[in-house]
């Protein structure tokens, strides 16, 4: 039986244990090239006892931005910008992967390249929201702009694009990359046969066409730095970011587990997302069936703690567990756990934005 505090192998990295941070966007980046700073170094350094770290997700273009105040990986100074922080997780032995992130329709005419529309699979309006300027040029929470679908030669720009940021990546220094498919992005905007209606390659008269970008991406990415150094994040039936449920999503998703196993990936992350009633979107047995189809390292993140971990991982369903918002409030949340010391509080209104409040000054634990 593994215990989340056993190592574990993931592509051609030894991990000391099954803990995961998971990508969370802290919107903490003030510089107008929206680089890494050496607080983001400070952040993920202080948290490097995770067996795996993986980023906040990181636009791997303007037009993949959603976020105002968050840090790319689409030229060089972003580069330079990680590098501060990959050199200061090696230097604690800690190993980090970088989310790469397109948004897709989730995004706003004031986030792009010349005020342009986002792009989609199809031309659509999600129903929410991103975080831009709005019309005084102010900063807040303003509706999405409805998007463009994009063209066959522009997806394989964007399929560019993730190559372009998986080498910068490389570059950077990080150990790997995990492609966000997750959470309604523009990945998921072409895997949701209720949003994709393309009636070409990439459409939505079958599940192969919905998977057929996201396995562009993958294979992409894998060529250009190695399928052990590369990672996938889904969210089956997930409704962020305005998804509808469909046809066939169980079939879509453990077909896409299928079509993954057999690219030798480091690993296939699935988030359960959280649901305002309190329940959570995976439905009983999924991850079982998922399982089924995948048989690579599969981490799991959504509302565990310490015991739900161990539970799930002795099972055998899941390799690895990620924990995002206990990571917010507790750098040495592996050590708490260990241990079994309390936890520090999270506090949500630092979650997004703000200074260092609430970033780099959660205490670690002290014994008395
Ligand atoms: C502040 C915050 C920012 C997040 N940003 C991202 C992100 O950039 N990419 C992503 O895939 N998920 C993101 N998530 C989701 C988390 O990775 C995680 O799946 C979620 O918080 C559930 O895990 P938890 O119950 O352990 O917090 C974010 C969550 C929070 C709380």
């Amino acid at each position: 039986m593994s215990s989340l505090f056993s190592p574990i192998q993931l592509g051609h990295l030894q991990l000391n244990n099954r803990v995961a941070m998971a990508p969370m966007t802290r919107a903490r980046i003030q510089n107008a090239q929206d680089a890494a700073d050496e607080n983001t170094a400070i952040y993920y350094q202080q948290r490097a006892s995770a067996g795996l770290l993986t980023t906040e997700g990181s636009p791997i273009s303007r037009q993949g931005q959603g976020f105002l105040y968050i840090p790319g990986i689409y030229n060089r100074q972003h580069v330079h910008g990680w590098q501060q922080t990959t050199k200061a997780v090696h230097e604690k032995g800690g190993k980090i992967f970088i989310q790469l992130w397109h948004v897709g329709r989730m995004s706003h005419t004031s986030l792009q390249p010349e005020g342009q529309s986002p792009v989609s699979s199809v031309d659509t309006q999600a129903n929410g929201t991103c975080f831009a300027f709005d019309e005084n040029g102010e900063a807040g929470r303003v509706a999405v702009s409805s998007a463009r679908g994009l063209t066959v030669a522009e997806i394989k720009d964007v399929i560019a694009d993730y190559v372009k940021a998986a080498k910068y990546a490389i570059d950077a220094g990080f150990d790997g990359v995990e492609i966000h498919a997750a959470n309604g992005y523009l990945i998921e905007q072409f895997i949701n046969a209720g949003i994709n209606t393309r009636s070409d390659s990439y459409g939505a008269q079958t599940i192969d066409n919905r998977l057929r970008f996201a396995l562009e991406v993958t294979d992409a990415v894998c060529n250009a730095i190695g399928s052990d150094r590369t990672g996938i994040r889904i969210s089956p039936f997930g409704r962020f970011s305005d998804m509808p449920a469909f046809d066939d999503e169980e079939l879509t998703w453990t077909t896409l587990g299928q079509e993954l196993a057999t690219r030798n990936l480091a690993y296939v992350h699935l988030n359960n997302q959280d649901v305002p009633d309190g329940s959570t979107t995976l439905p009983d047995g999924f991850v079982e069936k998922f399982r089924a189809a995948y048989k690579g390292v599969l981490m799991i993140a959504g509302g565990f703690d310490k015991s739900s971990a161990e539970r799930y991982l002795s099972t055998g369903m899941v390799d690895m567990v990620a924990f995002g918002r206990p990571y917010i409030g507790n750098p040495d949340l592996v050590e708490r756990m260990a241990n079994g010391w309390p936890l520090n509080e999270s506090i949500r209104e630092f979650f997004y934005g703000g200074d260092n409040r609430g970033y780099i000054d959660y205490p670690y634990y002290q014994q008395k």
